[in-house]
């Protein structure tokens, strides 16, 4: 059979200068492919006098065996020659110590919760808290929020889905940290007294409102507790968390449901080059709302209004964040941006405390 010595030549070429595997594939179909050269002369054996077909047959099986061989070695010199290449651009140094990577920051708003419980608890109150999602009753009604009361439009409130038909009233996203009060109260009885930060929601949103917010609600029940308690506490409290050596307050009447008398509470200060100064100037700012806790609430709390009064006050986190440490946009502090959480971020090592400084 004439050509084999070419036909062998050729292809074992071929293989050896194969680049890659899809070009080795090529060979192998165009010499051992159905279609491929030497199966072809194989099937020509057919047509050939016996003897004829049997030289001829060994030479091509020989052939055929031959190409097979240098066609999976290659395959197999391919393979090592990618699988070294992948080892050589995906190497890691497993021995490599770590980068060290930048620690996170406290939010602010945590850094504000965390000072405000220290120096809470400095006077003896203890951490109350209550779902985010809340019942009208504890959010509204038990605080002498009655259904048809304008307040409750002024709160914007989300309220949850009900199923149609359901005709109960929707819980609502807490309008504000009020219902705590309830909560705490219910739990613990009189006399007590907590603090309760936490998330509230209100339909609402500019430079200075976000949907959601932060407060404070604060509440003392006693035998004989008075609003002269109350004034101590928020003149202390203020003193503290701003740390300064003195401050002023103003209180002016007010309403609230919960509360009777009610009064907001504005705090003195200056803006000195461009530079806000809490506690002296003569300007006032509005930090918080307060008063003696309504005998209604009182009662629908299971607390006896005969033998037990107090305060309440509720205040706002963020905003005394934005003021404390010079936050313009309320915004920002919940768009989660990197370099805004670096720059007005706490150290995670720097628990606030009194003894030690809030906010070293
Ligand atoms: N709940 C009020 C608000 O969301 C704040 C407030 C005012 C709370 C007076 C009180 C209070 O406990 O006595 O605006």
């Amino acid at each position: 059979m004439d050509g084999l010595d070419t036909l062998k030549a050729r292809y074992l070429g071929a293989i050896a200068s194969a680049a890659d595997e899809a070009g080795l594939e090529d060979v192998r179909v165009a010499a051992l492919g159905k279609k491929g050269e030497i199966s072809l002369k194989m099937r020509d054996l057919g047509q050939m006098d016996p003897a004829g077909r049997q030289a001829a047959g060994a030479l091509l099986n020989a052939l055929k065996d031959e190409i097979d061989a240098a066609l999976r070695a290659k395959k197999t010199a391919l393979g090592d020659a990618a699988l070294d290449e992948r080892l050589k651009s995906e190497w890691l140094d497993v021995t490599l110590p770590g980068r060290p990577r930048r620690p996170g920051t406290v939010h602010p708003v945590s850094q504000v919760m965390e000072e405000l419980t220290a120096i809470f608890a400095d006077m003896g109150f203890s951490v109350a808290e209550g779902p985010q999602v809340e019942s009208d009753w504890y959010n509204f009604d038990a605080l002498n929020i009655p259904p048809e009361h304008p307040s409750r439009q002024e709160h914007d409130t989300f309220f949850m889905h009900r199923d149609p038909g359901d005709d109960r009233p929707p819980h609502v996203l807490r309008t504000h940290t009020s219902p705590v009060q309830i909560r705490a109260m219910m739990q613990e009885g009189a006399p007590i007294r907590v603090i309760a930060p936490g998330r509230v929601y209100r339909m609402d949103m500019d430079q200075t409102h976000t949907p959601m917010f932060h407060q404070a609600e604060g509440l003392a029940i006693d035998r004989d507790i008075s609003m002269a308690n109350l004034k101590w506490t928020l003149e202390e409290f203020c003193r503290a968390y701003f740390e300064v050596p003195s401050v002023e307050l103003r209180f002016r009447a007010s309403h609230f449901p919960f509360t009777e008398p009610s009064a907001e509470v504005d705090i003195r200060y200056s803006i000195v080059g461009g530079q806000l100064r809490i506690g002296e100037g003569d300007r006032w700012m509005e930090i918080l709302g307060s008063g003696m806790v309504h005998p209604k609430v009182l009662a629908a709390a299971g607390v006896d209004p005969d033998q037990w009064q107090g305060f309440a006050f509720g205040m706002g986190i963020d905003r005394l964040a934005m003021l404390k440490y010079g936050i313009p946009d309320l915004r920002a502090f919940f768009e989660s941006d990197l370099r805004w959480l670096r720059h007005y971020g706490f150290s995670p090592l720097d628990v606030p405390d009194l003894a030690g400084g809030l906010s070293l």
